[in-house]
């Protein structure tokens, strides 16, 4: 008995000592400038393995910059900056065999077929032609594109380029995924399509970093993630906790003059009244006298929804996506 005590303590013990793993990137301080200007401003940051964790930010923010730093393209001006526990400064080859990534512009080589182009990647990273060649049709199925394995690149439309680029940034079974803008200009069928297979990704223990403009993306996918804007974090969660500590849970978008909105709500407590462009956007706990106001306006056009990150957003950085 006395002895079933002392294991279980000792099991019990090792289980706390037993490390949480660490981050898969941190960086502490982490700065880039190019010149004059400061692209990256001394962030810290902690991405934990396992999940999607999203970089959110308009254009110019310093999201490639920093996922050019990590991946080792672009040296750190100033800062700590670790990959897998490793310094990126001193260990980038160990790292980079461990990554895939898509780039923010896809960059196949147009001479070659699709497949060629994966066999080409597959070199680079000397990996043994037993493992390339099902590893290959696995991806090329993975991405619909086995129906395309020998067709040169320019025959592909814009989705199957990106296509393309996730499978080959796959070819090495890399543990980190990095992803820069995978959806930007692309149909929402082909979105769709990507969203679903990064998730995938996901559930089979991959780590997926990803940089989007795109709000609704971030909040499908991401499990947490970062806003930077002018080279700085200025948020820093899961999208949920996100919109909670930021936002009212509702809000009504009214189109009109913000005179006339405030003066149809007058005397509701606790609205919180921005407008954006030609639109008033009203956030409150409280929907319904809200609403009650509304309905006594003939003929008045109103949108409500529950709040989104587009609506943490626009308070945090006081914008919308400047050229999203
Ligand atoms: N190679 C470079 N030389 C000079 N400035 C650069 C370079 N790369 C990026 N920048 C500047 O750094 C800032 C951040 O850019 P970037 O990281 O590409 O932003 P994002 O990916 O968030 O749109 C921008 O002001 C951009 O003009
Ligand atoms: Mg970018």
């Amino acid at each position: 008995m006395q002895d079933r005590e002392a294991t279980t303590r000792l099991l019990a013990t090792d289980a706390a000592r037993q490390p949480s793993p660490p981050p898969v990137v941190r960086a502490r301080g982490l700065t880039k400038a190019f010149g004059e200007r400061l692209a990256v401003r001394g962030i810290d940051l902690d991405v934990p393995q396992g999940g999607c964790f999203g970089f959110l930010g308009p254009n110019g923010a310093g999201k490639t910059t920093t996922l050019r730093m990590i991946l080792g393209q672009s040296p750190p001006t100033a800062g700590r900056l670790e990959v897998f526990g490793l310094p990126v400064s001193t260990h980038i080859a160990e790292i980079r065999a461990r990554i895939g990534v898509v780039p923010q512009a896809d960059n196949a080589d147009p001479d070659f077929t699709v497949a060629e182009n994966l066999r080409m990647y597959a070199r680079y990273f000397r990996l043994p032609a037993a493992v390339v060649k099902p590893r290959i049709r696995e991806l090329l199925e993975f991405m619909e594109l086995a129906e395309r394995a020998d067709e040169p690149i320019k025959s592909l439309s814009g989705g199957m380029k990106r296509r393309l680029t996730i499978a080959r940034a796959l070819i090495n079974d890399p543990e980190l995924i990095i992803l820069d803008e995978p959806t930007t200009g692309l149909d929402p069928q082909v979105r769709r399509m990507i969203w679903n297979r990064l998730r995938q990704l996901g559930r089979a223990g991959k780590t997926l970093l990803l940089t989007t403009h795109y709000l609704d993306e971030a909040e499908r996918l991401c499990h947490d993630l970062v806003v930077m804007d002018d080279g700085c974090i200025v948020a820093q969660g899961a999208p949920a906790e996100l919109i909670a500590a930021h936002v009212e849970p509702q809000v009504v978008e009214i189109p009109g003059d913000m005179a006339r909105i405030r003066g149809l709500l007058d005397g509701i407590a606790g609205l919180r009244i921005e407008q954006v462009g030609e639109t008033g956007y009203c956030y409150t706990s409280e929907l319904a006298p809200v609403l009650q106001k509304l309905g006594e306006v003939p003929g008045l056009r109103y949108l409500h929804r529950p709040t989104t990150l587009e609506d943490v957003f626009l308070r945090i950085t006081g914008h919308g996506l400047r050229g999203g």
